[in-house]
């Protein structure tokens, strides 16, 4: 115990004249979390020793001692055997601390020039942006399944929905390929706030910046940064990145979360318009009958959690006057599971859209229930001279009609239909098919199933970039 809390306080020399408590100690300590942060520190110590160096601050000894510290630390941590102390607090402290066991006074030399403050920053900023290209690389996976299965079903029918009412016909294809376009605009978002991320804050040192002769630039070129943050106090302060990518999530967790609605929606035997693979399911305890579509659900659910994470960093901000604030340790939590999250919830949808399996005749049963061609009706009218209004009229009397008589548009005789408006002739019942519906929706947008095929083309151009 003694032996332990000696070793923290080394960290802040003699300042101090008592110890804090096992609580205090438990509650400001954040290494249970931040060493997921490790390889990432060790990777930002490693350039600012190297710039350290190549400006005389440290010497080529100290640089060679702490690089040959540093790779034994990083295999104790890949191997697991890396001792995380509470005691240490963070994972700065902790690698700091075994480093000068390993290689001494050059250990202790690593932090010249450097604070905690704009260390964990640049931690941070890291993390992310290796985050956010496996999250980019993942939609892009999940767009691909999603465009492979479109194209199975460029032709294949469905009832359109608005308000959940049976609407027009759509296609099944179609109908993906606007997630595909969500999860684009996503990916996007994703993208240019890699760009805010990709900032390097450290040689802000605590908040001021440091009177060491350091060379940023040199330090963010090292680390793959495209410019240095430009100003200190700013530097080591706002998390608005990591706002600004919960935001971000949270967007496509919506995304997800709406889809998972529909999948839901879909495999429902009153519905049953496709079937989601088993290993994506689970049984009941009690009812032998039901196979549950869980991950959809799941992932509906926990799009909660990221939002909340989002009010969270949100609210972990407002407050905070410049510079530093110890209030800013809570970042990582929220942000962690944020990604975990994502990547979790993409890998398997990704997986999961390869394994569904779609019913198109009950597709094709629903949409031909519902007038789904009504409005095809009205525009046939409508070309055929009669204003829109009036065609809208005329075409309400007929499904009202089909309603009583208990059939579709298409299968009314031509003298009953023609009692509705005497523009209707015999070709009419080419626009009351399905087929017919979907086909002349044929523009840029439209759901007709060469421009289905067409939107496809478009979006595997966009994935092989
Ligand atoms: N563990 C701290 C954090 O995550 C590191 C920075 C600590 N800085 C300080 N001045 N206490 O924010």
């Amino acid at each position: 115990m003694t032996a332990q809390l000696s070793k923290k306080s080394e960290a802040w020399s003699a300042r101090f004249s008592e110890p804090v408590s096992d609580l205090v100690k438990r509650y400001t300590a954040s290494v249970f979390f931040d060493k997921r942060l490790a390889l990432f520190d060790i990777q930002g110590s490693l350039a600012h020793a190297e710039m350290l160096a190549a400006q005389g601050i440290i010497s080529a000894q100290d640089r060679a001692d702490i690089e040959r510290g540093m790779a034994q630390i990083r295999s104790e941590i890949e191997a697991g055997q890396f001792e995380w102390l509470l005691d240490l607090e963070d994972v700065h402290l902790n690698i700091e601390k075994r480093l000068t066991e390993l290689v001494g006074d050059a250990g202790k030399r690593l932090h010249t020039g450097r604070s905690r403050n704009d260390q964990v920053a640049t931690d941070i900023r890291l993390y992310m942006r290796a985050a956010i290209d496996d999250i980019l690389a993942l939609l892009k996976g999940l767009r691909g399944a999603l465009t492979d299965l479109a194209e199975q079903h460029a032709d294949t029918i469905m009832p359109g929905f608005t308000h959940l009412q049976v609407a027009q016909p759509v296609t099944f294809g179609h109908h993906l390929l606007a997630y595909v376009e969500m999860f684009g605009r996503d990916a996007e978002r994703m993208a240019d706030t890699r760009r805010r991320v990709n900032r390097l804050p450290l040689g802000a040192a605590a908040l001021a910046g440091t009177t060491f002769p350091i060379d940023r630039l040199r330090v963010a070129k090292t680390l793959g940064f495209e410019d240095v943050s430009h100003n200190s106090l700013d530097a080591v302060s706002d998390r608005d990145f990591a706002i600004e990518f919960t935001a971000a999530a949270s967007v496509l967790m919506m995304h997800i979360s709406r889809m998972s609605e529909e999948l839901v929606t879909w495999m429902s035997p009153r519905v049953g318009f496709i079937d989601i693979a088993d290993r994506f399911c689970t049984g009941s305890s009690i009812m032998p009958q039901k196979k549950n579509p869980d991950v959809p659900e799941l992932a509906r659910g926990k799009t909660g959690r990221v939002y909340g994470h989002l009010m969270g960093l949100l609210t972990l901000m407002k407050g905070q006057p410049l510079a530093y604030n110890k209030d800013n340790q809570e970042d990582k939590e929220p942000l962690f599971d944020t990604v975990d999250t994502v990547l979790d919830t993409l890998r398997i949808f990704t997986d999961m859209a390869a394994g569904i399996t779609v019913k198109a005749e009950n597709m094709r049963a629903a949409a031909l229930q519902g007038y789904a061609t009504a409005t095809d009706l009205a525009d046939y009218l409508v070309k055929k001279g009669l204003p829109f209004r009036d065609a809208h009229e005329a075409v309400a009397h007929a499904v009202r009609a089909c309603d009583d008589a208990g059939c579709d548009l298409s299968e009314m005789a031509l003298e009953r239909l023609r009692e509705f408006s005497p523009l209707i002739e015999q070709d009419v019942f080419a626009v009351l098919t399905l087929e017919g519906s979907v086909a002349a929706r044929d523009h840029v947008g439209g759901t007709a199933p060469n421009q289905v095929r067409k939107a496809i083309e478009r979006v595997r151009a966009q994935l092989a970039e």
